[in-house]
């Protein structure tokens, strides 16, 4: 991996890290389009989106605690480490994930940015309520009002929540550096919003084992292993 040519992270003031499931590999963690991706194996009509959630909301839930399971035994990786140091160290570093995993939090870093949502939270749409939620299985399944519980989750046909859109585009406009960590470029609305910080200007990283469908939008691309890389432009400081 040639690290002479990445930026240092020590050059900018206002960095963003937009993470996606190439982050959480290195813990174990399956990614969702790569080799053994989990929708290579589950079919998320079947599994994440709401009209499977209303065919079969114990189906749902039954893939959803095994998730929840796999990654209750995963830790976060040097590449969470590094991006929390670097939130410590510079306060201005904002964190904007596609991750439900909250790797990221378990890492240390803070308000971080959940464009699709977690894993770990609930929400009654009746209610109109969402709590944490750490049970495994996830119980109960059904809130006070008779209703089915669902995860807190941003499911394939769903919208984004729009402020945290709003949030990920205002750090992004205000950024100098933005590093893309992980992910394919291929789900739309988020895969839209890194070009909101090539709009503004910013210097911009793309850090991955392999070319993706928007790495020629990057000024850099550094190929490797996220925390491989991370690690090295936090410490050519
Ligand atoms: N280091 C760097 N990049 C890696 C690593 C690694 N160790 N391992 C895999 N990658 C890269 C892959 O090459 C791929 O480009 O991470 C990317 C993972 O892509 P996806 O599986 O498509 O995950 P992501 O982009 O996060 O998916 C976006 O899609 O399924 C929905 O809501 C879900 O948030 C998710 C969204």
């Amino acid at each position: 991996m040639k690290t002479s040519s990445l930026p240092r992270l020590g050059d900018f003031r206002r960095v963003v890290f937009f993470t996606g499931a190439g982050l959480s590999a290195e813990s174990g963690i399956p990614t969702y389009r790569g080799h053994g991706g989990i929708w290579k194996e589950y079919d998320y009509q079947e599994y994440a989106c709401q009209r499977a959630f209303d065919r079969d909301a114990n189906k749902v839930w039954d893939f959803h605690d095994k998730r929840r399971a796999a990654v209750r035994a995963c830790s976060p990786n040097d590449g969470h480490r590094v991006i929390a140091e670097w939130q410590r160290r510079a306060p201005g570093t904002v964190v904007v994930t596609q991750n439900i995993d909250r790797l990221h939090q378990r890492a240390g870093a803070y308000d971080v940015i959940e464009l699709h949502g977690s894993l770990w939270r609930v929400r009654c749409d009746r209610e109109k309520v969402t709590r944490p939620d750490e049970s495994i299985p996830m119980a109960p399944r059904k809130c006070a009002c008779g209703a089915f519980l669902r995860p807190d989750i941003v499911w394939f046909e769903d919208a984004l929540d729009p402020e945290t859109v709003r949030r990920a585009q205002d750090a992004l406009a205000k950024c100098d550096l933005l590093v893309t960590v992980g992910t394919s470029g291929v789900v739309y609305p988020a895969a839209e919003l890194p070009r909101v910080a090539m709009q503004h200007g910013a210097t911009t990283v793309e850090v991955n084992v392999e070319d993706t469908p928007v790495s020629r939008l990057y000024e850099h691309r550094a190929r490797g292993q996220a925390s491989e890389i991370l690690r090295a432009m936090a410490a050519a400081t």
